[in-house]
């Protein structure tokens, strides 16, 4: 059932991966859900971003990069870190990339790039819910471990804006603390 767009833009929550399950999106949907993020406000109409899928049939051997990536990050991880480490590839979920990728541009500044793409990751959790998913968008270490990133094809200006992991959940989640309106807006008072 689609909420009212108020509805929907009040309550959206991120869900934790732990708490999905059910079905992935396929990956025409995940192609929607990227179209969708990429109509995002873009100064100068440069595209500093770009997605990067996991699909299923791949991740058994993204799940030994990161195995790898593990075992250098921790000196001798216990079998339940580097299980904690692999959870979210193992899981039925759809995964996206979105990759920050600057342009070189005389009038764009890096820092209005960097707010494009991070309005694209936004869009990407709306765009989830569009088609009835949940979402979380994580960082975390595998995000800049140079190893991973070379074997995605990270460029040297490149950067990890974030892995999304979109799937199902019956769960509604309790909503989070959210800012303190009245310490966060002003009113110019001339
Ligand atoms: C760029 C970015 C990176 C994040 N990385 C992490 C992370 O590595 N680990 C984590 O626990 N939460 C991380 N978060 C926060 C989660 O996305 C969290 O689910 C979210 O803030 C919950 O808020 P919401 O329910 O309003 O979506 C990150 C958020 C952003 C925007």
């Amino acid at each position: 059932m689609q909420l009212p767009l108020e509805d929907y833009l009040s309550n959206r929550r991120s869900v934790k991966i732990m708490d999905m399950k059910g079905e992935a999106p396929s990956i025409s949907e995940l192609q929607k859900i990227m179209r969708i993020a990429s109509r995002t406000p873009d100064h100068g109409k440069i595209v500093p971003w770009r997605f990067c899928v996991l699909p299923q049939e791949n991740r058994s051997s993204f799940c030994s990069l990161v195995e790898k990536a593990t075992r250098n990050r921790y000196s001798d991880p216990s079998p339940e870190t580097v299980e904690k480490e692999l959870s979210p590839f193992k899981k039925n979920l759809g995964i996206i990339i979105l990759i920050f990728s600057p342009v070189d541009h005389f009038k764009i500044p890096l820092w209005e790039q960097q707010l494009t793409c991070g309005a694209v990751g936004m869009n990407i959790l709306h765009a989830a819910h569009a088609y009835g998913y949940v979402a979380q968008w994580l960082t975390g270490w595998i995000s800049d471990d140079q190893t991973i990133n070379a074997k995605l094809g990270l460029q040297e200006q490149e950067k990890i804006a974030g892995y999304f992991y979109i799937g199902n959940s019956d769960q509604k989640p309790e909503d989070r603390a959210r800012p303190n309106m009245s310490e966060i807006i002003t009113s110019w008072e001339g």
